[in-house]
Parts: C-alpha cells; structure tokens; sequence
C-alpha cells in the first residue's frame, strides 16, 4: 500500500519528498487516505482541526483509533507517518478477514502538520484538537510564502473560527496507538522488527531573529559592519558547545535564512531556528536560555539585535503503563524503546491513554531520504498493530 504513495510529493531539489499541509501533494495523500476509507466501506470524516478519521465499523465512544500523519519534513523520507496510516489500514484489514467482530469503534486517523514543515508548531492538528495550543494563536501562523493557517484552513473548505479543542472528538477516542518507523539505532542494535515506545523526551523549537544592517560584501569594512550573521553562527556553534555538557541532550539550527541572501550582500538579517531536546526535566530551557545568552553577547559585540522566540514546547512524556502491559501481552517480549523524536502519540498521551510501536529502520536514519523499512519488517508491524488492536476491542 505505502508504494502508491511513491510518487507523491518527490521533491526533486532536496531529494526525498516534501509533503506540506494543505499543499498540493499532502492534498493528494488526504484524497488517498478518503478513498483507503473508500474501498474498505468506512466512514470517513475531517474534524474541525484538518485531522482525517476513517471508522469501522462507525463512529462511536470509547474508539481505539490507530494512524498517524500523512505530512513530511522538507526533503524527507517515506516512511515517517505514512508507515503508521498504512499499517493502520492494514491492520484493520487483518482484522476483517479473521471475521473479528469489535466491541469498540476502531479510527483510523490521519494528524495534521505533524511536523510543522510549513507553519512551524509540530503536531499541529492533535495540539488543536486537544486545546494544547491557543488557536488565535494558531490561525495567525504563517507559512515562509506568507500564508496563514486561517487562510489555507479555508483554501481546504474548512471553517478557521472552529479550528481549536474538539471535545466531542476528543471524547471519542478511548485508546490511542501509533506505529513508526523507528527512527534511530535501537532495533538495529537489538535485532529485533518491532518495539514498543516508553518515552518521549521534552523538546521544543526557538526561532531567532538577528538584525543587523545590509550592505556591500565589498565596499564595507569589517569594522564598520552589523553582520547578523555573525550572532546566527554564534548560536549554531554555542548549541554544540553547551549541548555537549546537558546528559543525552539534542541541539540542531537546521534552518538559517538570511535576508535579503546573496553571496555579496552582508544580510540585514537572519532567522535561525533551534531544535533542542534534553531528557531531564526543565534541561531543554535552560540550554535554550544558556545559547541565547551566546546569541545576546555576539550580537552586542557586532551591533546587532537578536529577538528570541519560542514557537513550540512538549514536555517529557511517559506513554500509559497499564496500556504498553497490554501491548506487550499481544505482540510479546519485544524491545522497549525511549526516543527523542516527538509524536502525535505524545500529545495524545496528556488525555488518553497513548502506546506506540516502532518498526526497524536498518538504516538508522530517519528525516532524510535514506529512512527505510523492510517489507517484512512493515509486515511484522501491521501484525503487530492487528494484535495490539485485536486485544483492546474484544
Ligand atoms: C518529529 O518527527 C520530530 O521529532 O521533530
Ligand atoms: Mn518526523
Ligand atoms: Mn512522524
């Protein structure tokens, strides 16, 4: 199934593909998802925040809805959130036809901007649905051509005052459980297909702004200048600096653009953005607050300004206990994986109980286009995710 989407959203400058909310290839992965849900006879609904339900055998409380995203970072891989609707799908077809009559409504479910390539908040679509992100706050978001959310809301027939909580959606999900590719070493290094998620580290992204003064790459003396790029690659290397002294601590600019951008052109300035994750506590603010302050002494010493913002933050998340014992009882002994990568799943997990499973990714990268899954390992998956579904709905 994941190969008809083989030709969606090829991104032919980055490499890899690039499937960005409401632009024209996550709109064709919607139109495939709508007749996914088609072909099998399921019901098939967008809620108030672009969220794709698919039901079997209709809507309903108490639902064990499974899936995950449709969209990608810039330039990425095939499997990260695609792998978790298919085998979803897949796995409701398995229950099919072994005749499993459910006691529980099972969802399919699609998430919005679950990575935030185009508007920036990362699970965008489970943050509105859950009222974790303030939705005057989400329609004002713009994309890097200008367009905001409300306006490509919209664009997609969908009315942007109603975006935000959706308590009659969220009443109805009872379970959630989602499965991804794996997205570091950790099954490579257990030899194992499959795992089961613990934890979710906190993270969060901080955009900063840098201004300096434009000018001639030629004509303008060093001492003369307000280079802002000076300051953005103060930040870049004091996030490896300091990251390096925060236990298992992430930090990644992997976003830096200058304006206006030219190769004899000293920028008037540049937004950088900073992926940082640590795993204890309030760690990942205080590498923030610690990079910043490197930010603040650059841009003094250059004459320039530097504006910091942060535009998303998630807490470390532990995924329910009693619902992973119960996963665990229906795939078995198999690994148990923290990760650093965020999740749908994770925002989930602050309303209902929320388990993931991973599937082996042999070569250990992931956001990139060399993210990959075996076709018996996307098989052992969609077992998997039939066990886990068939032990929550009989
Ligand atoms: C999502 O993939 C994230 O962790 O950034
Ligand atoms: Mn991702
Ligand atoms: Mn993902």
């Amino acid at each position: 199934m994941l190969a008809e989407l083989d030709d969606v959203g090829v991104d032919r400058r980055r490499g890899g593909y690039s499937r960005h909310v409401f632009e024209p290839a996550e709109l064709a992965l919607r139109e495939w998802f709508r007749e996914q849900a088609a072909r099998r006879g399921l019901d098939v609904e967008t809620d108030r925040n672009g969220n794709l339900w698919a039901w079997w055998p209709g809507p309903g409380d108490n639902a064990v809805v499974t899936g995950s995203h449709l969209d990608s970072v810039p330039g990425g891989g095939a499997f990260d959130g695609p792998l978790g609707v298919v085998s979803a799908f897949a796995a409701v077809d398995r229950l099919r036809a072994r005749g499993v009559v459910v006691a529980r409504p099972v969802a399919v479910v699609a998430f919005a901007e679950e990575e935030g390539g185009r508007f920036g908040v990362p699970c965008l679509g489970s943050r509105l649905l859950t009222g974790s992100l303030d939705p005057d706050r989400a329609r004002a978001l713009r994309d890097a051509d200008g367009v905001s959310l409300a306006e490509a809301v919209a664009a997609d027939g969908l009315a942007p005052e109603l975006l935000g909580r959706d308590d009659v959606a969220l009443a109805r999900i009872g379970t959630f459980v989602e499965l991804h590719v794996e997205q570091g070493r950790g099954l490579i290094d257990r030899g194992a297909p499959v795992a089961l998620g613990s934890t979710v580290i906190p993270h969060g992204r901080w955009r900063f702004s840098v201004q300096g003064q434009g000018n001639h790459a030629g004509a303008t003396a060093l001492r003369d200048r307000a280079d802002p790029m000076v300051p953005a690659a103060a930040v870049v290397a004091a996030a490896r600096r300091i990251a390096v002294t925060y236990p298992d601590a992430r930090a990644t600019v992997g976003r830096l653009v200058p304006r206006p951008g030219g190769t004899n052109v000293i920028a008037a300035a540049v937004d950088l953005w900073l992926d940082a994750r640590v795993p204890d506590g309030s760690g990942t603010r205080d590498m923030v607050a610690e990079i910043a302050e490197c930010a603040r002494d650059s841009a003094a010493v250059e004459g320039c300004s530097v504006w910091l913002h942060e535009e998303s933050y998630s807490d470390g998340v532990e995924f329910d206990p009693g619902l992973r014992r119960h996963m665990a009882g229906a795939v078995g002994d198999v690994p148990v994986l923290a990760t650093g990568a965020g999740h749908d799943a994770a925002i989930l997990a602050a309303h209902v109980p929320a388990g993931m499973l991973y599937v082996r990714n042999p070569t250990g990268i992931s956001h990139a286009p060399e993210e990959f899954a075996e076709p018996a390992d996307v098989n052992h998956g969609a077992e998997a995710l039939a066990a886990v579904l068939e032990r929550l709905t009989t």
